[in-house]
């Protein structure tokens, strides 16, 4: 399987601490962002990896990781999103590299406590679709939130006001090649992107979703507040 850390987008959440580099290039502790989701990646058994990345400082991404030689790799493909067309956007500069095959997509601001390792190799005995990991939190209304019943989602709200549960949908995801279609499909949604959320309910409408639950600690590192949250745990977790 191959592995895909998107990166792209302007940032503009974090202001002005994105004013002069890219939001995955902040330190979280004692290393910059972009580490995070690509050593996830590398514990995974992942080592042919893609970089999306975007803005003014995409250049830094290169100084900074190279080959990716600090990872233990031979190599690191870096592709460039023009703009902050969406995840999915990002994620659809992919499809050259994958060249058919199953991926995984990390977002380069999720980190957590273990690994993915167990999901991904589930997923590599999963004869197609898709598969996510949820997390439960206290604050759901700031991120995708799954409607679950049974061992099943019914479908996903992307930041809804009156979330119907407390299962978030992070970060990491993992599809088969029929990704790319369903992709080139969607429309933008109101806020001028296109969604995750709307390929992921496009696989749980044709009945291949499956999800886990994530054990251990999760955050993201896209507002100020769950950046500081997540310098905290990687320093408990490395002190
Ligand atoms: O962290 C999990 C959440 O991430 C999910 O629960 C949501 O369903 C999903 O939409 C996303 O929500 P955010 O509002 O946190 O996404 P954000 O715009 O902060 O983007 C997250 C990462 O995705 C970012 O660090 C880089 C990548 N990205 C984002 C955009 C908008 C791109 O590569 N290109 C983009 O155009």
């Amino acid at each position: 399987m191959k592995g895909i850390v998107l990166a792209g987008g302007l940032g503009t959440r974090m202001l002005p601490l994105t004013k002069i580099t890219n939001k995955h290039l902040l330190p979280v502790f004692n290393k910059p962002m972009i580490y995070y989701p690509i050593q996830t990646l590398v514990d995974a058994g992942i080592e042919d990896i893609l970089l999306v990345t975007g803005g003014t400082n995409a250049g830094d991404f290169l100084r900074l990781l190279g080959n990716g030689k600090e990872f233990g790799l031979k190599h690191l493909n870096y592709t460039y999103q023009e703009g902050e067309g969406g995840i999915a956007e990002a994620l659809g500069l992919a499809e050259y590299f994958a060249a058919g095959e199953k991926i995984v997509v990390i977002l380069g601001d999720n980190l957590l406590q273990q690994g993915i390792k167990k999901a991904v190799d589930n997923f590599q005995r999963q004869e197609r679709g898709a598969k996510i990991l949820l997390k439960e939190v206290s604050q759901p209304q700031r991120f995708g939130v799954a409607e679950i019943s049974g061992d099943r989602i019914v479908s996903i709200e992307e930041k809804p006001e009156a979330p119907k549960s407390n299962f978030i949908v992070t970060g990491f995801y993992m599809y088969d090649s029929q990704v790319f279609d369903i992709v080139k499909a969607l429309k933008p949604s109101a806020r001028g992107e296109l969604e995750i959320t709307d390929v992921n309910n496009a696989y749980i409408e044709q009945g291949t979703m499956t999800f886990e639950i994530l054990e251990g600690w999760w955050t993201d590192a896209g507002t100020f507040e769950s950046l500081y949250n997540a310098t905290c745990l990687i320093a408990e977790k490395t002190l």
